[in-house]
């Protein structure tokens, strides 16, 4: 199967990240999301990296020109679709809200179209069976930030074919990742033992057991981990941290996987990270 154009759906931090790669592997891209202000929000974090690598001599201004005019960002479902052989989903972690914009892909896309999540750890299963193509229905999540990250978890729901699989294990390779394979559960790998230790890091800050800036020293210094987890958390968000951790326990029902009380005072606060300004520092100054 040949991929000229890659849909991306979500211009927030990780679809304008998707966007990014995509472009830089030589796709043609639409990055589409529902407000204005979402798709130019997407487009200007793609800019301000690309800003910075110019301005450290690791890109030419002409070279940056170059993928920009490969990135499309649009308000408009159906124009973005059209002629993608690939959609890569990157909205919200809200499985009502992802079951919506399955049913309407799966009305818009040409019937070979693949459709990808970027779930960080939502049933592909679940999604799939609000289309009629389940089989061409898979999980490709990305980290966090993408552009840097090297990772793709793929993940084949209930129905995924392998001709499926094989089409985006080829296309990880295209965009420069390295990808595991990974069987539907929740969180899949990696979001099942990143995130309960973040949470646990924030019962550590709760408890009073440690401050935070201590609690990542003792993480980047004892275990040789490149940030912190409370930092960590604040790049991720806490409202997606949240969502993670709330499916864990809600689908394994054990309670070593509750959410940390503090973890969800913050996010009804408002103090999601760094995209907010205020998490577990303070990023307004
Ligand atoms: N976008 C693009 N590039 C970025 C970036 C961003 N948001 N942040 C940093 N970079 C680039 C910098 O430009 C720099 O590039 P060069 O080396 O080419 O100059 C490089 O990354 C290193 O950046 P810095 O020197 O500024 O800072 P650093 O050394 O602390 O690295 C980091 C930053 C890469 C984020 C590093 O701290 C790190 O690896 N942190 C851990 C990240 C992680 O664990 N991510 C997974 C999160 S979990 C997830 O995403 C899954 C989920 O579903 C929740």
């Amino acid at each position: 199967m040949e991929i000229k154009k890659i849909c991306v759906l979500g211009a927030g931090l990780m679809g304008s990240g998707i966007a990014q790669v995509s472009a830089e592997a030589g796709y043609e891209v639409t990055m589409r999301d529902i407000e204005d202000r979402f798709v130019q929000g997407g487009l200007n974090i793609i800019k301000k990296n690309y800003e910075r690598a110019i301005s450290k001599g690791k890109m030419s201004k002409e070279q940056a020109d170059s993928v920009l005019s490969r990135v499309k960002g649009t308000l408009d479902m159906a124009e973005a679709v059209k002629g993608a052989a690939v959609v890569i989903e990157a909205v919200i972690e809200n499985m009502d809200l992802k079951k919506q914009v399955y049913k309407e892909l799966d009305q818009l896309c040409a019937q070979d179209t693949i459709l990808a999540t970027n779930t960080s750890g939502l049933s592909i299963t679940e999604i799939a069976s609000m289309t009629k193509r389940p089989e061409k229905v898979i999980g490709m999540h990305f980290f966090n930030p993408v552009p840097v990250m090297k990772l793709i978890e793929i993940i084949k729901g209930q129905a995924t074919s392998e001709e499926t699989f094989q089409v985006i294990k080829a296309l990880a390779e295209k965009l420069g990742k390295t990808s595991i394979t990974v069987n539907e559960a929740p969180g899949f790998a990696v979001n099942r033992i990143l995130v309960p230790m973040i949470n646990e890091a924030i019962f550590v800050l709760q408890e009073g057991i440690a401050s935070a800036e201590d609690i990542d020293k003792g993480m980047v210094l004892g275990a040789n981990h490149p940030i912190g987890p409370l930092a960590l958390a604040d790049l991720v968000g806490l409202d997606t941290l949240l969502m993670v951790q709330d499916n864990l326990y809600k689908e394994l029902g054990d309670s070593k996987y509750r959410p940390c009380p503090l973890l969800r005072k913050m996010v009804r606060a408002g103090h999601l990270g760094r995209k907010t300004g205020k998490g577990f520092y303070d990023y307004s100054k």
